[in-house]
């Protein structure tokens, strides 16, 4: 009568314990030939070959690495795309709002982020069931030896064939010096090391500590080294300074004659205001949908200092001259052209808004105004 059955406690496996690699490779081919099947090993340290002499599988964790990365990726474009494209236009140097090389670099961050969090979470939880806290091996009397420098095959109960003497008889000799029977342990529900102890808290922060000192240390005084300083000591031109690059002395250079960046067709009319209103017309029909964006124009633009209804009104204080109303008959006898000058080039106190406005929202803004004007003077059809 075995001591487990003396005891009580169910026998859950039994570990043969073995001198060198070698020793344990044959422990488990002698095992595998006599039929044994759910077996494992126990190592102090990974040994070539064993996975094979086990017959594992690959491990799937493979699998779980390539959902994350995708995951990951299909996020990070998708993130990227909503804020840049849809939530937030922004329109940099013309190039697309959607730009999927320059979302290039977060994608990929995101992509290596993910994988790894998810490949740790999976190991850790989903293929080795952590955290355990009781394993039978543990408390095996030759534990500390299979972790510094021994080695052990160990044999599941469950395995069909699983009888003591077998397993003596089988593993037994050959190199061996010992067979374990390992017994089920009681549950245990708390890590056996209390991680609020204060010799592991104060461990903690003498790492956080170090961790900071030498981070302080190495971004302080890297920078310092060659090739590191090379950005630092690069030939750059300062601003405000002489160039000694080019003749006249200037570091910025103008565009080649004649260019025009996108979207700012050069303005015609830039000293004809007469021109404009005679030669201008409102090339945007009006419609609900191009008077609504108009308004939304009009709002974020012109709202603040000529007012909610054009007539002056300034919602900013009173620091800034007070414009004139837009109902005034001046303004009313104008053509599109003619208010489209000033949203141009701008008059007297009033900036230009030609970089602001695009300039399909600057006749929107005109198709508004002159409702605005009309609400005031509307004809006897209007309120028919
Ligand atoms: C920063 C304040 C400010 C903003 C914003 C502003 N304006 Fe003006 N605007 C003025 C001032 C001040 C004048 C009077 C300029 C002058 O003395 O000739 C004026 C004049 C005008 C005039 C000519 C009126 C007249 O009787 O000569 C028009 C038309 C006009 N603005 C339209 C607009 C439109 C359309 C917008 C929006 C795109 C706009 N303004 C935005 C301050 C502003």
């Amino acid at each position: 009568m075995s001591d487990a059955t003396l005891r009580g406690q169910r026998i859950v496996g039994a570990v043969t314990v073995y001198k060198t690699p070698d020793d344990l490779a044959e422990g488990l081919r002698r095992a595998r030939e006599h039929g044994f099947r759910r077996l494992d090993v126990v190592m102090p340290y990974p040994i070539h070959g064993i996975d094979h002499l086990l017959d594992r599988k690959p491990s799937k964790l493979g699998i779980v690495a390539l959902i994350a990365g995708l995951t990951g990726t299909a996020l990070a474009k998708s993130f990227q795309w909503w804020a840049s494209a849809i939530d937030y236009p922004l329109n940099i140097g013309g190039k697309p709002l959607f730009s999927w090389q320059a979302f290039m670099p977060v994608t990929f961050e995101f992509m290596v982020l993910f994988t790894a969090i998810m490949t740790t979470i999976g190991m850790i939880a989903i293929f080795n069931r952590l955290p355990s806290y009781n394993s039978a091996l543990l408390a095996s009397k030759f534990i500390p030896e299979l972790t510094t420098d021994k080695f052990g095959v160990v044999i599941d109960a469950r395995d069909p064939m699983f009888d003591t003497e077998t397993i003596r008889s089988v593993l037994g000799g050959n190199g061996s010096i010992g067979i374990d029977l390992l017994y089920a342990q009681p549950e245990r529900t708390t890590p056996i090391t209390r991680t609020g102890s204060p010799g592991f808290v104060i461990l903690l922060a003498i790492v956080a500590i170090g961790a900071i000192v030498t981070t302080r240390i190495v971004v302080r005084y890297t920078g310092e080294i060659p090739p590191w300083n090379a950005m630092k000591y690069q030939s750059r031109l300062n601003s405000q300074a002489v160039s000694p690059v080019f003749a006249d002395g200037f570091g910025m250079r103008r565009p080649v004659e004649g260019t025009v960046a996108r979207d700012h067709i050069p303005y015609a009319y830039a000293n004809d205001p007469e021109g404009a209103g005679e030669n201008l017309v409102n090339p945007i029909p009006l419609t609900a949908e191009n008077l609504e964006r108009g308004k939304d124009q009009y709002g974020v633009y012109c709202l603040p200092c000529h007012g909610v209804l054009g007539d002056g009104r300034m919602t900013l204080t009173s620091a800034y001259p007070k414009p004139p109303t837009l109902h005034s008959n001046k303004v009313r006898d104008w053509s599109d052209g003619r208010i489209y000058h000033v949203i141009m080039t701008g008059q007297n106190a009033m900036p230009s808004y030609a970089s602001q406005i695009r300039e399909t929202d600057r006749w929107r803004v005109i198709h508004y105004v002159r409702a605005l004007q009309r609400s005031r003077n509307a004809p006897e059809r209007d309120v028919q």
